[in-house]
């Protein structure tokens, strides 16, 4: 056990097709981050296969974590605790993550903390930006998730907005996939839309009734999709540059909008983007735009901090640790958890 003042936490992620550890010392510095992607595999199939990416979990995860340990420069003996993300995610891609981290915090008699994916993604914020506390507003656009969230203090989260179908990043895969630029889609509809002209092809910015912060992507898949049948139908050529990038313009559009809107309702001072999306320049640009123009201070992980991996896991569970929080041996994976729901 660790006797000085320093909590060394190993934390391992495994919602979706990363296999992730990480050691983490005192919330904000990452001693190692080991990040093992499945997404040459995944891409055979044009998407994640939930089977194929447990098992490569499996296959992956010792030697995940004992790389994590030899850069980190410490054993599991100098640990102070275990954390791991239990939700959401694929069930059987949780599961292994979960079983492994009970595994080592029994061996090891260390505590075990379970944390919830999007509050991984939203600590993710702290580790590059020391100063960052709560309050404030995050944008989570992930491949499973597009979460306006109220951070009021660490561990504390109200969730004012939410996609009512698609996420963004799913968003960005199916219209990859429909253009033709495969899997995945976020960083090819990026390239692609870099030579492509945004105004070349209206599509619609989708407004949620009854709320003025939830979100609707499916509209705006279903009008790709219906462009570029039209294309094909009238042998109009499709030039997919364009498509990316009106297409990127409509998903961008409508995230700045909700998140100009909700600066300007909650008074706060400070915005934060996080998820896999995050890393896509031209949202960060223009919410960067959209800060700077309310007087707010803009924050952004960097990209590899931004798409999946343990750091930010070990970083949410630090919090988590000195608020005292433990889970038992009963911790399981939760497919579906909701964020603050523990709280
Ligand atoms: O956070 P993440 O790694 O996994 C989830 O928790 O879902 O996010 C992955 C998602 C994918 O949908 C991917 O297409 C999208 O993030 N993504 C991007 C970019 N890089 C990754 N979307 C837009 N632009 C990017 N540069
Ligand atoms: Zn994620």
């Amino acid at each position: 056990m660790n006797s000085g003042q320093e909590v060394k936490i190993l934390a391992i992620e495994s919602s979706c097709d990363e296999t992730a550890a990480a050691v983490v010392v005192n919330g904000r510095d990452v001693r190692s981050n080991v990040i093992s992607s499945q997404i040459d595999i995944h891409t055979l199939y044009g998407g994640v296969v939930p089977e194929i990416a447990s098992r490569k979990h499996i296959e992956r995860i010792n030697q995940v974590i004992e790389q994590a340990l030899e850069e980190a420069e410490i054993t599991l003996d100098d640990l102070d605790a275990v954390a791991v993300t239990y939700g959401p995610g694929l069930v059987g891609a949780l599961l292994v993550g979960v079983a492994e981290a009970k595994a080592i915090a029994y061996a090891k008699k260390l505590p075990l903390l379970g944390v919830h994916h999007i509050e991984g993604h939203i600590s993710a914020n702290y580790i590059e930006n020391k100063e960052l506390k709560p309050p404030f507003l995050c944008l989570v656009v992930s491949g499973g998730h597009t979460h306006l969230v109220n951070v009021s203090d660490y561990g504390v989260y109200e969730v004012i907005g939410a996609t009512r179908d698609d996420a963004a990043g799913e968003a960005f895969d199916k219209a990859a996939r429909a253009i033709g630029l495969g899997y995945p889609g976020g960083p090819k509809i990026e390239k692609a839309a870099r030579l492509g002209n945004a105004q070349a092809i209206h599509f619609p910015r989708a407004k949620v009734g009854g709320s003025d912060y939830d979100f609707s992507f499916s509209g705006l898949k279903s009008a790709v999709l219906n462009y570029l049948n039209g294309c094909r139908m009238k042998n109009i050529p499709i030039i997919q540059e364009d498509v990316a990038a009106s297409f990127q313009k409509a998903v961008v559009d409508v995230l700045v909008s909700h998140a100009a809107h909700a600066i300007e309702q909650y008074q706060v001072k400070k915005f934060a983007i996080a998820g896999g999306v995050a890393s896509n320049t031209m949202l960060r640009n223009s919410i960067k735009e959209a800060c700077e123009q309310r007087g707010v201070q803009f924050y952004h992980p960097s990209a590899v901090l931004c798409t999946d991996n343990a750091a930010m896991i070990g970083t949410a569970a630090y919090y988590d640790y000195i608020a005292g929080r433990r889970d038992g041996w009963n911790l399981n994976a939760v497919p579906n958890l909701k964020l603050g729901s523990r709280r």
